[in-house]
């Protein structure tokens, strides 16, 4: 399970996370964000086009397209077939974990507090998404739950920008982060891709 998450978190220090409004932004979204360094992207499942747009991304060469916001076993059903090769859910729970496994979507499952952390580590899970990392203690929280639980590497997500990220970058557990900032909306609108691979650029250099 968690060797193929590991491999993602690998890839880059940073995954940009994408809201996908339209399905023409879709590939030339991927292959601007591919050409500035970032091959691992999350698409979350929060518009109409998300599925589709996974689709349209499966095939752009050095990319790897996974779902984000996976809620439910239906979600992790439809974002395997529509090509993801990894799933990322803001939490965890039996079910959505049981039809991961059962599906062979490797899953990146959101843990906030200790006792989340523990329960994943129980079923295996050593690389964790800690969302929404910058409400939920940041960078001090990761450091401290480093101590007693070195064994978990984590993907934190949520109020990350350039700025902070080294701030996560910097510590032991920290494999890469998670972020919004490297696709803003604008840019996606006026079909400014050179924008967002200068903004992939600037974070593949983070590290
Ligand atoms: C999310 O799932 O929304 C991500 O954590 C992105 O958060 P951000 O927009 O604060 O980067």
């Amino acid at each position: 399970q968690s060797a193929a998450a590991l491999r993602v978190c690998q890839l880059a220090p940073v995954v940009p996370v994408l809201v996908i409004d339209d399905l023409a932004h879709a590939a030339p979204l991927a292959r601007a964000l591919v050409a500035g360094g970032l091959p691992a992207l999350e698409v979350t499942l929060r518009t109409p086009v998300a599925l589709d747009a996974i689709r349209a991304m499966a095939d752009i060469e050095g990319g790897t397209v996974g779902a984000g916001t996976l809620l439910t076993p239906a979600d992790v059903k439809a974002a395997k077939k529509a090509g993801a090769t990894f799933g990322v859910s803001p939490g965890a729970t039996d079910s959505l974990l049981k039809a991961c496994e059962d599906e062979g979507l490797p899953l990146l499952p959101g843990a906030v507090t200790a006792s989340e952390i523990m329960a994943l580590l129980e079923r295996g899970y050593t690389v964790q998404k800690f969302f929404p990392a910058e409400q939920s203690g940041g960078a001090a929280f990761l450091k401290s739950i480093g101590s007693p639980i070195p064994q978990v590497k984590f993907c934190p997500t949520g109020g990350i920008s350039l700025k902070n990220a080294p701030d996560y970058l910097s510590l032991k557990n920290i494999l890469c982060v998670g972020g919004s900032w490297v696709a803003p909306k604008e840019a996606m609108a006026a079909g400014d891709w050179a924008t967002i691979t200068r903004l992939a650029a600037e974070a593949r250099a983070l590290r």
